[in-house]
């Protein structure tokens, strides 16, 4: 018995027309010009989005120039070192640019064309998402400005150089923080100001509707196909799938499509530190209901209600919000929502680099984690991991901080390999 059934309908059902995953998500931004703003998208997001040459446009985009399908490949050396438990990939990391984020930055940039924009405006923290989005905005010929915090600028200089030479204005945010926060707040302002030639694009499952709407479709692509590979090479749905939450645009895309399935899903949080406030960004786990950004989800928030200070050695999962939809199913129990911190991330960074050659981003290496975990416990069976990124970007911090993995345990005795 499938105690899944009654997900069958369920991307008909959620969001509502007001962009509500239950009580959770909707638009609370006050600004009338924003209002008004993302009216205007929501419609040219329900009418063009779902014609039949956006989707043949966007598949077309996804294979000639993202590189899609990304394959599901089986760890078979690290399964064997960690024990029965069979693990899966679905490699992310080999999308063009090197993470999911590109799968949403293409169809937001295409919608923006098809809707006549000539700007993407957009923030970035720690440079992912703006570097994504500088992509997008080059293939399609669209002007594009990040806004971007100044100490985030000094941080993320590659990530910097890489946006200049995409071709897009990194504005620096220079006020409060000068981090993550501030910049959302002024690519807003930016958007109010300029928004009948430009569009803002988000970089995450968040934000007020139709974003988080809009992101799970766009990033949906990634659970379709590996449900498909994965039943085709194994016979058989997944026992479990894993993937890391930030904003929650990886693991949503990943998730939709077993949401029907008899297959458990776990959403990593980032533990960072510690379970102390400040000490992580483990926003399901450990937030409240509240209203961020202009939607209403679980955050960490201070006493006045306003974003607490987060901390992840994944620079990717420290926001101190999550997506709506998440919050949902978080409340419905269909997925389960965990955490692991900095290091043992950083222990499993170092596992699937040694055993299998492939080096995951930080992000990633938090469900990868996760998925190891579950290993030990010794029991047959299979776990489908989302792997967002690759972990070029983060090799300096990790090096510095952490070292070059002497001693990690590996399949030496490879007797059994064989032609596969
Ligand atoms: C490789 C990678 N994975 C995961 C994330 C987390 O974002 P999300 O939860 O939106 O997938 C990021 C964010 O920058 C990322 O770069």
């Amino acid at each position: 018995m499938n105690p899944y059934r009654d997900f069958d309908n369920y991307d008909k059902e959620y969001p509502n027309e007001e962009g509500y995953f239950g009580k959770f998500g909707g638009n609370y931004l006050n600004d009338p010009e924003l209002k008004k703003a993302f009216q205007e998208y929501a419609e040219g997001y329900n009418t063009i989005a779902h014609s039949a040459r956006f989707i043949h446009e966007l598949r077309r985009i996804r294979r000639d120039f993202q590189g899609r399908p990304t394959p599901v490949y089986h760890c078979d050396r690290l399964s064997r070192l960690l024990g029965r438990t069979q693990i899966y990939l679905k490699r992310e990391d080999l999308n063009h640019t090197g993470a999911h984020k590109i799968n949403h930055c293409m169809g937001e940039a295409l919608l923006a064309k098809s809707m006549g924009k000539t700007k993407l405006i957009a923030e970035t923290g720690a440079g992912q998402h703006g570097v994504a989005l500088a992509t997008a905005a080059a293939y399609f010929g669209l002007d594009c400005d990040i806004y971007m915090g100044e100490v985030d600028i000094a941080k993320q200089a590659p990530n910097v150089a890489r946006m200049k030479i995409l071709g897009a204005n990194v504005i620096p945010v220079s006020h409060g923080l000068k981090t993550l926060k501030e910049a959302v707040d002024a690519a807003f302002e930016a958007y109010a100001r300029e928004y009948k030639h430009a569009v803002y694009c988000i970089g995450t499952a968040a934000g007020p509707h139709p974003f988080p709407l809009m992101v799970r479709d766009f990033q949906r692509v990634i659970g379709d196909e590996a449900r498909a590979q994965f039943i085709e090479q194994t016979g058989h749905l997944p026992d479990k799938v894993v993937a890391c939450v930030g904003g929650g645009s990886n693991s949503i895309g990943m998730f939709v499509p077993f949401l029907s399935d008899p297959v458990e899903l776990y959403g990593v949080e980032p533990l960072g530190h510690g379970d102390k406030f400040g000490q992580h960004a483990a926003t399901v786990t450990y937030g409240e209901e509240g209203v961020m950004h202009g939607f209403n989800s679980f955050m960490l928030a201070d006493e006045n209600g306003d974003p607490a200070p987060v901390y992840s050695n994944a620079s990717g999962l420290d926001y101190p919000a999550v997506g709506p939809e998440h919050a949902m199913l978080h409340t419905m129990d269909r997925v389960k929502y965990v955490t692991i911190g900095d290091e043992e991330a950083i222990e499993a960074l170092y596992l699937l680099s040694r055993n299998e050659g492939i080096i995951p981003a930080i992000e990633s290496a938090h469900a990868l984690a996760y998925a190891i975990r579950i290993c030990k416990e010794g029991k047959p069976g299979s776990i489908l991991v989302n792997l967002s990124g690759r972990g070029d970007k983060d090799l300096d911090y990790v090096i510095e901080h952490y070292g070059f993995g002497e001693g990690t345990p590996t399949k030496d005795n490879d007797d059994t390999f064989m032609y596969r």
